[in-house]
């Protein structure tokens, strides 16, 4: 099989032609089937912005550790502003923690009545003092942008799998939604080559991932083309009987695209039909370079029910993605896995009112 990652036109899934939707269906069900990552044309997402933003962001991480520090929120699950390098680590990655800091915020205002649920999953943003210039602005317009691209092509993917065609959009009104801006920092000249990654190979915990591309910067702190052709994003195509540990694949959106990749979230739903991507990004193999990236994570609404649609229920799905949890639960569980959260979150998913008990025996 050659490995080429379809692309989809969402003008084609939007078109009301039968015969450019087909095309366009036929391109995401491999894409999403396939590879779990799929590259998006006419998606309406401004990149001409991206480098000022790119600029803005890197003058907040330049910044000293301890003027970032404030905004780096144990609290609030680092679910908005600064989150340190050294914080969080893949589930697969055997406590190896990833070689970046990133920032946090919600380019969508939230539920009140989940932000009352879920206080930790809802904060609200936080914006550095003497914001870089256009820093916020151009980080909530990019946010939304990627939102409304990803929404377009979740309705295509519902169509693509002969489901009405609103049925993902709905689930994710009021989700917590969040988009995130990456620094992956330079190696030393002794870390190169050593197995460091800037992201350990995992899979996002969301429903759908937007990427709208990246921007490296040399060692002498400019703007520059790719380092070398070890960097960058790779991901990992599905099991099959010749390829049973699935074959690694290099994702670069052609000229004017940005790439969606499917979280586990939607892999549930569609009980596997469509596949979370393993995904790793690899540091280059020269020292000094940095790279900043963002991505849109989109989620359901917290309190959607997480499990398969009733269309590809099987004794082996059931078994697969059982039990049903809600995604807000579902959230909370991730983010202690990757060390974003507190182990003592999860005490709060049961009755915690014992000691009400305790207390008046012992009265
Ligand atoms: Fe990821």
């Amino acid at each position: 099989m050659e490995l080429q990652i379809p692309t989809v036109d969402l003008h084609d899934l939007s078109s009301g032609d039968p015969a450019r939707i087909a095309r366009a269906s036929a391109a995401l069900r491999e894409a999403f089937g396939v590879y779990g990552l799929v590259y998006i044309r006419n998606h309406g997402v401004d990149t001409g912005n991206l480098n000022s933003f790119y600029d803005a962001f890197r003058s907040f991480v330049a910044r000293p550790e301890s003027a970032k520090r404030p905004y780096g929120r144990a609290d609030l699950w680092y679910q908005r502003g600064w989150t340190p390098p050294n914080t969080e680590v893949a589930v697969a990655s055997g406590g190896q923690p990833d070689f970046k800091e990133c920032y946090f915020a919600a380019p969508l205002p939230g539920d009140p009545a989940l932000i009352a649920q879920y206080p930790e999953l809802y904060p609200e943003n936080i914006w550095p003092e003497d914001e870089p210039q256009g820093f916020q602005r151009g980080y909530l317009a990019l946010g939304k942008a990627l939102h409304e691209a990803g929404l377009a092509l979740l309705r295509g993917s519902a169509l693509a799998l002969d489901l009405p065609e609103d049925t993902f959009a709905r689930m994710l009104d009021g989700g917590p939604h969040v988009t995130r801006v990456l620094n992956y920092l330079p190696l030393g000249p002794d870390q190169v080559n050593t197995g460091i990654l800037w992201g350990e190979e995992h899979t996002d915990f969301n429903l759908l991932t937007l990427l709208p591309g990246g921007r490296f910067y040399n060692p002498a702190g400019e703007p520059a083309g790719r380092p070398d052709d070890k960097s960058g994003l790779y991901l990992r195509t599905r099991a099959s009987a010749e390829h049973p540990n699935g074959q690694m694949v290099r994702g670069v959106a052609p000229e004017g695209c940005i790439v969606a990749q499917v979280g586990q979230q939607l892999e549930i739903l569609t009980g596997g039909a469509f596949l979370a991507t393993p995904h790793v990004i690899t540091a280059p193999g020269v020292p000094g370079w940095t790279r900043l990236s963002s991505a849109h994570f989109m989620h359901l609404q917290s309190n959607q029910l997480l499990f398969p649609l009733q269309k590809f229920h099987t004794p082996e799905v059931i078994r697969s993605y059982a039990p049903p949890v809600l995604a807000g639960t579902y959230s909370i569980k991730t983010l202690v896995d990757i060390g974003l959260a507190p182990k003592s979150a999860l005490d709060k998913l049961g009755y915690r009112h014992y000691d009400r008990l305790d207390t008046m025996r012992a009265g």
